[in-house]
């Protein structure tokens, strides 16, 4: 029998939802594995946490989820509580950062039974390789001055190990695949960091001769994922690039209510974190109406990073029947609840390993 201890952090709101929908599709993997146990931990950490303690997570947060396997997060936020700088830097980024979740694996596909807002969907399938720990998101500058002359500084640090990093993963991952990676720059508008970018990438790419490249300009990329996202395979994108492009990338999905990611720990030394794209919705919250197979995907995500790959994608097949069968959440066009669709995932997983 496997064991996976696993950390739960459901976070705020939809997270609360979708969360407990996702822990019951992984009780029924188990149940259908046979081999396979998980043990679930789930901590309140939180918006609402912090109201009553004056903090994201206690003092031991990160040594208490050093020793799981790996986190399973719904999503953080509640700026109606808590500003999000606080909020995410108290959590979600710390965790990144402190576990050395250096890459950030989000894919996005033509998903069967989702109406795209693209004119033609058909057979997309990319992943975006996000730099996960430094670039745009960083907490080097300040704010001076008051009044008038009143500014912000915001500095994006760019290491030649952390690029070299994010653009290897990323080839990789592209020999895994159809062999092909794109790098998002902006290196004729942004002075230093994407130049180097670009020179990093020029260097890696020679270590891969039989990876085919290409390089585009992110606003020109992020139209392409829109008009023509069937030239994507692999992308590699700074922190900041990624994260915007991977709203998009859950956008054509049909909604970013479905679209997937994994925070990853390279060096195995920490756990990796997995957690959906999108954040906690404040505007449907409480409806029962959020959709859960982002947080579901996510799920499948982590059963791959275990090595179950074969029962990941059974799962994975399932999700599209109940969607192309009209089990779907009102983001997608359907009627059903939060909870329908968690249990017919459920159902039909029963279904398609007994037979
Ligand atoms: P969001 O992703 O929460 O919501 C954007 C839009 O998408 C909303 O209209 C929402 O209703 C919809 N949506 C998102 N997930 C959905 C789902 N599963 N089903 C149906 N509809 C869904 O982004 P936002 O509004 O910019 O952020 C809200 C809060 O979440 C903020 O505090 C933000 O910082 C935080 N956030 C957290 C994470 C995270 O923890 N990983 C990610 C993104 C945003
Ligand atoms: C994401 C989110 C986070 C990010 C925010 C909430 C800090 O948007 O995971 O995509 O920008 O990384
Ligand atoms: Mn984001």
């Amino acid at each position: 029998m496997k064991k996976y201890e696993i950390a739960v952090i459901p976070g705020d709101g939809i997270g609360k939802e979708v969360v407990p929908v996702s822990l019951k599709v992984l009780e029924t993997v188990a149940e259908v594995h046979g081999g396979l146990k998980f043990e679930f931990q789930s901590f309140p950490w939180s918006s609402e946490y912090y109201i009553e303690h004056g903090k994201m997570m206690p003092e031991d947060g990160l040594k208490t989820l050093k020793n799981f396997e790996s986190i399973f997060l719904g999503a953080i936020g509640n700026p109606a509580l808590v500003p999000d700088h606080i909020s995410l830097w108290g959590l979600l980024i710390k965790i990144r950062r402190e576990f050395e979740q250096s890459i950030n694996i989000r894919p996005a596909k033509y998903f069967k039974g989702l109406k795209s807002p693209l004119v033609n969907p058909n057979d997309f399938d990319l992943i975006v390789v996000r730099e996960n720990s430094e670039g745009e998101y960083s907490e080097v500058g300040g704010r001076i001055h008051k009044g008038e002359d009143e500014l912000a500084i915001q500095n994006a640090v760019f290491t030649k190990k952390g690029t070299e990093r994010a653009m290897r993963y990323a080839f990789e991952l592209a020999k895994k695949r159809r062999g092909h990676v794109t790098s998002a720059t902006k290196s004729n508008g942004i002075f230093h960091s994407m130049p180097f970018w670009d020179e990093v990438f020029n260097v890696v790419k020679k270590e891969y001769q039989d990876v085919q490249t290409a390089s585009y300009h992110i606003d020109a990329l992020a139209a392409f994922f829109v008009t023509r996202p069937q030239i994507f395979d692999v992308i590699v994108a700074s922190n900041l690039f990624g994260d915007i492009l991977t709203d998009i990338g859950g956008a054509i999905m049909g909604s970013i209510g479905i679209a997937p990611a994994a925070n990853i720990n390279l060096n195995g030394k920490y756990p990796s974190m997995f957690e959906p794209v999108h954040g906690s919705a404040p505007d449907i919250v409480g409806k029962g109406i959020a959709n859960p197979i982002g947080q579901i995907w996510t799920a499948k995500m982590m059963l791959d990073h275990f090595g179950e790959e074969e029962l990941g994608k059974k799962l994975l097949d399932v999700i599209e029947d109940v969607t192309n069968d009209g089990i779907k959440t009102p983001d997608i066009g359907g009627t059903s609840s939060t909870e329908e669709v968690g249990d017919e995932i459920c159902r039909r997983l029963k279904k398609a390993v007994s037979v």
